[in-house]
């Protein structure tokens, strides 16, 4: 009960890129070692906003679970699960959305902007189910005793949701639960191959841990460079340049320093700068790409991985619910 757990997970709208790569999944393979690791694939928070849309989020069940693998998330040490076949979150949603108001919920900064970023689904009038993902997103985490949850800064305000429920839970029905913090990466947020602060997949400038070799050369080879340069021997400014953003994720610190003093003294053409580039970025998620070789010709052990998962899953979530029901006197018959 009171050692940290770590809980985080992921919506399966999509397949993960680099962006998820090196904010959150590379950091998620180290914690594993270190603590005892849950992440759930969210199907029901995906459907929040793609309610019309259940084959897009089955199909991607299934595909981001093969990036965690291709990553490096062990099944042996982290706890893959499905959210929707938790129940107990579900039950735990209802009981908490009496401890948040409407008027708290549409403050929350990330909810807001994500409502105004989904018009064409939601209109001008959001969901019940939508404007609710936080409480669900509370329960998610403490169904599973979670203490510690690493993600992005975008989650911020839903955590901080998530930790004024437990303190009014607390305050009412006693002390039972446990308030979980946020752990940030360290690694700031990775710019998409057109210079956004974000990279996305809505926003077509992100390059997926998935890629073929084809794709990942096409896409470096389009990628934003320094806008003054217009022949070769213009002397560059890499500080300006994605591709030379990108050689500093990717290539050797002699190959940047390289780049950099090639560019900035105009005896580097950007097309040989992008082919190295690429070339780098192949080479770099090739293990990646043959272990997702591996799992896509074998469904079945996919398969048995959330089952397994899942089943650890509920026991805990069974085993912390008793103790929530109790502190709610809603243990009839026990
Ligand atoms: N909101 C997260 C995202 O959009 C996914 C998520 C659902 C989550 N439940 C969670 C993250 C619990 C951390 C903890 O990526």
């Amino acid at each position: 009960m009171d050692k940290n757990r770590i809980l985080t997970g992921d919506r399966p709208t999509g397949r993960l890129h680099i962006g998820h790569y090196f904010g959150s999944l590379k950091n998620r393979v180290k914690l594993q070692d270190e603590y005892d690791t849950y992440i759930l694939i969210a199907d029901v928070q995906a459907l929040t906003d793609n309610f019309s849309n259940p084959e897009k989020v089955r199909k991607n069940v299934r595909e981001v679970l093969i990036d965690y693998l291709s990553v490096g998330i062990d099944p042996k040490k982290t706890t893959i699960y499905l959210q929707s076949m938790v129940p107990e979150t579900a039950e735990l949603t209802v009981f908490y959305s009496n401890l948040v108001t409407i008027a708290r919920l549409e403050r929350n900064p990330t909810v807001k902007t994500e409502i105004a970023q989904k018009r064409e689904v939601f209109g001008e009038s959001v969901t019940y189910g939508f404007l609710g993902y936080p409480v669900s997103q509370a329960a998610d985490i403490t169904i599973m005793d979670g203490t510690i949850v690493p993600a992005g800064e975008d989650q911020e305000p839903l955590i901080e949701q998530c930790r004024e429920i437990v303190r009014k839970f607390n305050s009412i029905y006693g002390d039972v639960l446990r308030e979980p913090q946020i752990l940030l990466s360290k690694e700031k947020r990775i710019k998409g191959l057109d210079g956004n602060e974000k990279m996305g997949k809505s926003l077509g400038n992100a390059i997926y841990i998935s890629d073929s070799p084809e794709e990942i050369t096409k896409k470096v080879m389009s990628a934003v460079t320094d806008p003054n340069r217009i022949t070769k021997e213009t002397k560059g400014d890499p500080d300006v340049c994605m591709v030379s953003y990108y050689h500093n994720l990717f290539s050797t610190p002699e190959e940047c320093k390289t780049v950099c003093e090639e560019c900035r003294a105009g005896k580097r053409g950007c097309v040989a700068c992008k082919k190295q580039l690429a070339n780098n970025i192949i080479e770099y998620l090739k293990p990646m790409r043959e272990k997702r070789a591996y799992y896509e010709a074998h469904p079945e052990i996919l398969d048995k991985i959330l089952i397994e998962g899942t089943k650890k899953a509920k026991e805990e979530a069974k085993k912390n619910m008793k103790r929530i029901k109790k502190a709610m006197k809603l243990d009839y018959f026990e």
